[in-house]
């Protein structure tokens, strides 16, 4: 503050902003964000406790609960540093870390803040949660095991997320004798590894965190190792992005309405500034307005810029929404609802193309199927791989296809506008990470045809209501038999039917397509797109497929308009389908001559909200075609 009192704000405002302006770049030269990675016990909550302990920065009652723990029966009676920095009870009792914990520390030279993401197998995702606000990573190797798979995919991660400088830590040195050939072995390793990623810079250094060599102070080990000590890299390295004028963008994150006369949008700015009266755009219905004021709790603001929370309001009436972007009026974001992206894989259960998933991308929220994977990783040799899905921990390269277009920019210009998150939209856990490469040129290209003659004109004309009724159920069920016989009624009712069935389609448009999850969930994407079109067409339309899974069945729904989708579950026991075994494959599958065999060795999941159930247990197949005619009257479908 001392230095502001050199100018006479009053009189000279645009010199103030200019002082405020590097400050601030000042302030963030100061303050040093970085995470630390690695494989599962190479020893990271270890060398932050250390980082910690040693700056003299822990506080009184984590150290005396971490006295406490070491003290207890089975320790060593020495202080556990991990202890330190483990604040987790559950990370206490497995001896991991299992969510990111931030640590802030500082040394006269500069202030830190540190993520400890965790390096066990299952935890990708909280490492590039981690990883997404850093400017600088420390990734441990344990020296006696080199570098590990482990090590470089979370290489690949910290380069896609636009990390550019690391260190490469090479720990419990002391193990192995302090041996500099063995240092210089993995660094080499390391950098031939990691040359594609293109790292601005890596350092190696050769440290021991539990006794403290090379952490904060030189190792009398090592005095073949001339380079600085990790604590001395953190405080030198240069993590200044080239200045460069940003691009303003603001994703609104809400409508502030607290009456009538007052109309804000509120969020944070993610990159740039704004004035009052600045002209800028709103995204995506590409609208110019003016800035009226910047409004905070504090009073208005005359400038605001990346990382401000403020309520912007405009001169001119202006209809924008949460997930909205307003930005300058000269480089505008993107918009598509086809992109190209990486994508980090965190979920158990494996991507599946086709699949429907809910995106987050900032503010927006819309549904996202990955319509293509191009390639995946091969985080060993950065190999490009063909592959259907992507596993847990994986990293692929893929084309999205969104619900709605998203604003964005590419991931490596801007992070905040560029990433997004999948959701798995019946968990509701996060299933990945993306980064945004850019959107796809046909997306813009493809218009959609307005045609004359419409899906209301169509069935007027035939005197129907057009709809599906999607029969699912295990093979044998009875679902085919049910729909042939209802069919038929419709038929000598004089109605516009179609019967599209699992056998028959699987005999020409989805002739490539066999019984893994990911060929299921294309299969049934398939045909939900042609029960549309025949739905379009103004035809009844029976839908006979397995379609084992919910959120395929779901997005088969999501496709038809309110009452034009009736989900009807064939409830046949599978004792009862196997006992029928019409075509002799339960047979087969229990002797093993097939395999991803439904109700054997491939899931179906029942439905929970089935519009109709039959039971064929105890009634006919001719019955219950009966009283499904009855329920379509019932609808006023004929
Ligand atoms: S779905 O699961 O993708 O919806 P679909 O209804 O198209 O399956 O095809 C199921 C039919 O394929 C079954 O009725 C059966 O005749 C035959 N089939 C062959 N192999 C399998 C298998 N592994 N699992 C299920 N059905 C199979």
């Amino acid at each position: 503050m001392a230095r502001l009192s050199v100018v006479d704000t009053k009189r000279d405002a645009a010199a103030e902003e200019r002082l405020k302006e590097r400050l601030a770049a000042e302030e963030n030269r100061g303050l040093l964000r970085f995470l630390t990675c690695g494989s599962v016990d190479d020893g990271k909550s270890t060398l932050i406790g250390r980082l910690l302990y040693d700056s003299a920065q822990i506080y009184d009652d984590q150290l005396k609960s971490a006295e406490r723990d070491s003290k207890r029966p089975g320790g060593n009676g020495a202080l556990d540093l991990a202890l330190l920095v483990d604040g987790l009870q559950a990370e206490r009792e497995q001896k991991i870390t299992i969510d990111v914990a931030y640590r802030y520390f500082s040394t006269p030279r500069r202030k830190f803040i540190v993520a400890d993401t965790p390096g066990h197998v299952q935890y990708t995702r909280n490492m590039a949660t981690g990883a997404s606000n850093c400017d600088f990573a420390v990734l441990l190797v344990d020296a006696r095991s080199g570098v590990l798979t482990q090590t470089r995919r979370h290489a690949c991660i910290v380069s896609l997320l636009g990390i550019r400088k690391l260190a490469l830590a090479v720990n419990k040195m002391d193990l192995v004798d302090f041996s500099q050939a063995r240092f210089d072995a993995i660094a080499e390793d390391f950098r031939s590894f990691a040359e594609p990623l293109g790292f601005e810079a890596i350092t190696c250094i050769p440290v021991s965190a539990l006794k403290g060599d090379n952490v904060i102070v030189p190792s009398p080990h090592m005095h073949w190792y001339r380079g600085p000590t990790l604590l001395g890299h953190l405080e030198t390295v240069d993590v200044s992005r080239e200045e460069k004028e940003e691009p303003f963008r603001f994703p609104v994150q809400w409508v502030n309405r607290p009456h009538l006369d007052f109309r804000g949008y509120a969020g944070t700015i993610a990159s740039g500034k704004v004035r009052p009266g600045d002209e800028v755009m709103i995204q995506p219905s590409g609208k110019r307005v003016h800035v009226a004021r910047i409004v905070t709790a504090d009073g208005d603001l005359e400038v605001a810029r990346r990382g401000d929370a403020v309520t912007l309001t405009f001169a001119e009436e202006v209809d924008a929404s949460r997930g909205d972007i307003v930005c300058g009026i000269e480089e505008a974001p993107a918009i598509a609802d086809q992109i190209a992206a990486h994508i980090v894989w965190f979920d158990e259960e494996p991507m599946l193309p086709g699949r429907s998933y809910a995106l987050k991308c900032g503010c927006q929220t819309t549904t996202a199927t990955i319509s293509s994977l191009k390639y995946k990783l091969n985080v060993d040799n950065l190999e490009h791989v063909a592959g259907k899905t992507l596993e847990l921990n994986e990293v692929g390269s893929c084309n999205l296809s969104t619900g709605k277009a998203l604003v964005f920019d590419p991931y490596a210009e801007n992070s905040e506008t560029g990433s997004f998150i999948l959701i798995d939209r019946f968990t509701h856990g996060t299933v990945a990470a993306g980064m945004i490469e850019f959107g796809l040129r046909r997306a813009t290209n493809i218009q959609w045809q307005a045609l004359s003659i419409d899906k209301q004109a169509r069935s007027r004309l035939k005197g129907q209501q057009p709809c599906v009724l999607w029969f699912t159920g295990l093979s044998g069920s009875g679902k085919s038999t049910i729909a042939n016989m209802l069919e038929k009624r419709l038929h000598a009712l004089g109605r516009h039917t179609y019967v599209l069935d699992g056998d028959n389609i699987r005999h020409g448009l989805n002739k490539d397509l066999g019984f893994t999850d990911a060929d299921r969930v294309e299969n049934i994407r398939r045909v939900a797109e042609t029960a549309k079109l025949f739905v379009e067409a103004g035809l009844i339309v029976m839908v006979s497929f397995i379609s084992p899974f919910r959120s395929e069945r779901r997005m088969a729904r999501e496709l038809l308009q309110e009452g034009e989708f009736v989900e009807v579950y064939v409830d046949t026991p599978l004792e009862i389908c196997e006992a029928r075994d019409p075509k002799g494959l339960y047979r087969k599958a229990r002797a093993g001559l097939i395999s991803h065999f439904t109700g054997i060795d491939s899931d179906y999941e029942v439905p929970e909200a089935a519009e109709l159930t039959l039971d064929t247990s105890k009634t006919t197949p001719d019955a219950l075609a009966e009283a499904l005619l009855a329920e379509l009257r019932r609808r006023h479908v004929i």
